[in-house]
């Protein structure tokens, strides 16, 4: 048997909606793109979201919209993508690498107060909704949330949704939480326009200043000067913007996936079950932890982490599971530990201690909606057999 890593489902209006995009002589954003920000915004409960070419451009605007300059400091995981860190770099300003906890990867409400306890200056952070289980944003059972304790601090929070859609934080949908919300729909997100983003805010000041920011600092969309009986070439520019905006082609991708993500959310859920069941008693493996119930995460990624004492490691268990037709990732070799942030910001491992363990065991599961339970019980079967020493 083969299982890839991951299995791109385009099974729905995808083609109906392109071909309405390519028919109706409108390639770039128009239309489609307006009409995906309409119901996205719906979908997670955020009053504006702002359609773009990538998590990374979103995440650019929600931090240059929130204030974000040269000089500043702002809070990252060191557990993530670059993406996260590397906006911070566009703005001039310098992240400050914090660790995770070990079992969610999450940033934790204690890291969080920690943080900016120590680092009083520091006015953002940004939270990464880690493989698409929501950190404790809110605060539950007495115990302040993250959000809580940024504003009693005065720090703004850009939540890193890049894996969370569709997730919840003590219920409440990822998107409409934080100052602005960011989210992916690069090609093997939970659902996909090929690339592009959208960035989510309850906040319209910000929403104003990532739309214009959004096409070149421009003062009207493409499609107002399009639409509108004002001459399409009277526009100013009110500042040095960036070219981000998302087209239809790819809009029209994203509203056929919209319209499958409960059930590709549902059939990532079945996986994640099957999979923490079938893999509970096997030995040197330590699964992800739900700090959330299990329906209310996205289940982007199925990370696991090998224990040290295994009779494998991590890269000679990723060989094992590939010589049996199995591909499996990484998530993540941590920030603190590539090349160009260690060098830059002289960080070390030992100030990152649960995220080194993360990293010295981790990989990431094949789980993708329209995974068959045949195929998860040949991953867990080949899986176990590594790890009793067996392969
Ligand atoms: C945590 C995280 N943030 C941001 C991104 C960037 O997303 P995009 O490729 O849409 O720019 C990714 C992409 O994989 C990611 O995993």
């Amino acid at each position: 048997m083969k299982v890839p890593y991951c299995r791109i489902v385009c099974d729905g209006n995808e083609l109906v909606y392109v071909r309405e995009v390519l028919e109706s002589g409108w390639l770039t954003t128009g239309a489609k793109a307006i009409e995906l920000e309409r119901r996205f915004a719906a979908a997670v409960g955020a009053e504006h979201a702002i359609a773009v070419n990538s998590c990374t451009s979103a995440l650019h605007l929600a931090l240059e919209a929130a204030g974000v300059k040269a000089g500043d400091r702002v809070f990252v995981p060191t557990m993530t993508f670059t993406a996260s860190a590397e906006v911070v770099r566009y703005l001039g300003a310098d992240p400050i690498f914090l660790d995770i906890e070990y079992g969610t990867c999450l940033l934790t409400p204690e890291i969080v107060e920690a943080a900016v306890r120590r680092h009083p200056d520091v006015k953002t952070l940004v939270v990464v909704h880690f493989g698409g289980q929501a950190a404790a944003m809110e605060t539950a059972g007495g115990r302040p949330g993250i959000l809580e304790i940024c504003r009693r601090h005065g720090v703004r929070v850009v939540e890193d949704a890049a894996h969370a859609f569709p997730a919840r934080s003590a219920g409440r949908m990822i998107g409409g939480l934080g100052d602005a919300a960011c989210f992916s729909f690069y090609a093997n997100k939970t659902i996909t326009t090929g690339e592009g983003g959208m960035l989510t805010t309850n906040d319209a000041a910000l929403a104003a200043r990532a739309r214009t920011m959004r096409l070149h600092g421009i003062d009207r969309t493409v499609w107002d000067r399009y639409t509108s009986t004002k001459p399409g070439w009277e526009y100013d520019v009110v500042a040095p913007g960036f070219k981000y905006n998302m087209p239809d082609v790819n809009a029209a991708l994203g509203l056929a996936q919209l319209e499958r993500a409960a059930a590709f959310q549902e059939g990532r859920l079945r996986c994640a079950r099957r999979y923490l069941d079938a893999l509970a008693g096997v030995p040197h493996l330590d699964l992800p932890v739900c700090r959330e119930p299990a329906e209310d995460q996205a289940w982007h990624l199925f990370p696991v982490v090998i224990r040290p004492g295994a009779p494998v490691d991590r890269n000679r268990c990723v060989e094992k599971l590939a010589e049996q037709g199995i591909g499996t990732s990484v998530h993540y070799r941590p920030l603190h530990r590539m090349s160009y942030y260690r060098q830059t910001y002289h960080l070390s491992p030992d100030d990152f201690p649960q995220a080194e363990r993360v990293w010295n065991g981790c990989l990431s599961l094949p789980i993708f909606p329209t995974m068959t339970d045949d195929e998860i019980d040949y991953v867990c079967a080949a899986l176990a057999g590594i790890l009793e020493g067996k392969v």
